[in-house]
This record gives structure tokens, C-alpha cells and sequence, in this order.
């Protein structure tokens, strides 16, 4: 579904990424791992068009996405969950999740009342503003945000951080629910543990290049893995 090959990116002068090469087959849960700034959210914002490709391609479904301006890439199908969240503040809940419907694609199969199911705490909080919202109530807000444009693919940058343990399980148990749904995830996180159990295949990033990639079962049967690349 999304093809990743031998992608370069630069800030300016500043090359950040230099070899970025992975796959994410229609269904799969697929996590980005590597140490601060080794260039996890810069690959993110290169595949969403946010930052321009210096080298190498970038497919989804076969189509090139490299060179698209971030509206037609999100159009194709790709729903990103920001590192930060960027919940607009001043827009209550519903108004935040009506938002970025207007950009949908295709036939809807998110409606307010299926994110409402999802996320009963987002029903009860519907006419609060997004700045009156915890940090997990935004996190489920930005993942609404971003189903509500039908996406094939999810992209979670950071997708618990600074999240209490329970509600951090909360969005484990979303991503389990999307993932039986047949959704396509990518996601960023430093809980490595949990996203063993969660995802199928992981891709650990070292200064702007993929220096390991494998299934959940290779990352847990090879414990140097993680001393290796993430540990600080
Ligand atoms: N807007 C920017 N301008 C210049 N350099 C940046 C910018 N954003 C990130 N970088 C640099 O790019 C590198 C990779 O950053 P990033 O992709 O955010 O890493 P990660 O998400 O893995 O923590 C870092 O060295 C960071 O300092
Ligand atoms: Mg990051």
C-alpha cells in the first residue's frame, strides 16, 4: 500500500534523512522506533508532503505521492495524528472533528457517531472547546480528527506521550479496534513493549537511515535490537 524507497530529506542545508526504505501492506501495523531525533517525524512529514522528498520516491497504492501538496496526499487516503496533537483551541470538540470531514475522499465510512463510539469520553466532552480538554482527551480528539477524513492509512507520531498509563492504555486498545478494522497504521512511540505486542513489523530509524527492520517476533527473539538502537 505505501512504498517508502531510499527517501532524502533536508531542513535548508541540513540533510536529515538519507536512506529511508520501508513497506506497509493494507491492514498492517507498521511502527517507526529510534532515539530523539534520528528523523521518525521528519520521514512523517516528508510522506505527508509537508516537507519536500530530496531524493528517492514515495508510493501509495502504486501512485506517486512525492511532489503532491499535503491536501492531495491526505486525499489519497493518509490521516495523520501530529506529534503535539494540534487540536484547534478554539473549536469545541465536534467542531474539531466536522473540521477535517470536508476533506474526506470518498465514500464516508467515519461519522461522528462511530468516533463518538469509539470514544465515549469525546461524546461527553462534545460542546467543550479543544483547549479545555486533558492530554488524552486531545489525543483521542486528533485521532477522530483523523479518521473523520476515511483514511486507508493512520499515521500516529508520538501516540501516547505524556500520557497517563491508563489512558495510554486506552489508545492501545483504539489502535487494536482500527487494526481488526483492517486499517493501515504507522505508529511513533517510544513504549516499545506495547508495541510489540501491537504491531506486525517495526523499522528503527538511526540518523536519517533504516539501520534494522523486522517482525515482532525477530525485535522480541533479538534482545541487542533495543540496546542497540533505542536505548538512551
Ligand atoms: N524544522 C527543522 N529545521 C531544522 N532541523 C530540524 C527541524 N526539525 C527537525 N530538525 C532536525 O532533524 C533531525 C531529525 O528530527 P526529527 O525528525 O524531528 O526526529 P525524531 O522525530 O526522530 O525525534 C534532528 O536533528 C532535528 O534537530
Ligand atoms: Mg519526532
Amino acid at each position: 500500500m505505501l512504498t517508502v524507497s531510499h527517501l532524502q530529506a533536508a531542513y535548508g542545508a541540513a540533510q536529515v534523512l538519507f536512506d529511508i526504505s520501508f513497506e506497509v501492506g493494507g491492514g498492517e501495523v507498521v511502527t517507526l522506533l529510534g532515539r530523539n531525533g534520528m528523523g521518525k517525524t521528519t520521514t512523517v512529514k516528508t510522506i505527508m508532503g509537508l516537507l519536500r522528498p530530496k531524493g528517492g520516491e514515495i508510493r501509495f497504492d502504486g501512485r506517486l505521492l512525492s511532489g503532491l501538496p499535503p491536501f492531495r496526499i491526505a486525499q489519497q487516503g493518509i490521516g495523520l495524528v501530529p506529534e503535539g496533537r494540534q487540536v484547534f483551541p478554539t473549536l469545541t470538540v465536534e467542531e474539531n472533528l466536522v473540521a477535517t470531514a470536508a476533506s474526506r475522499f470518498g465514500p464516508p465510512s467515519w461519522t461522528l457517531e462511530r468516533i463518538y463510539e469509539l470514544f465515549p469520553r469525546l461524546k461527553e466532552r462534545r460542546g467543550n472547546l479543544g483547549s479545555q480538554l486533558s492530554g488524552g482527551e486531545q489525543q483521542m480528539l486528533a485521532i477522530g480528527r483523523a479518521l473523520m477524513t476515511n483514511p486507508k492509512l493512520l499515521i500516529l507520531d508520538e501516540a501516547t506521550e505524556g500520557l497517563a498509563p491508563l489512558i495510554r492504555a486506552e489508545i492501545w486498545d483504539c489502535l487494536r479496534r482500527l487494526k481488526a478494522e483492517r486499517l493501515a497504521i504507522i505508529v511513533i512511540d517510544k513504549n516499545v513493549d506495547a508495541l510489540v505486542s501491537l504491531a506486525d513489523r517495526h523499522v528503527i530509524v538511526e540518523k536519517g537511515r533504516v539501520v534494522w527492520s523486522g517482525t515482532s517476533a525477530e525485535l522480541r527473539a533479538d534482545p541487542t535490537v533495543k540496546d542497540r538502537f533505542l536505548h538512551v
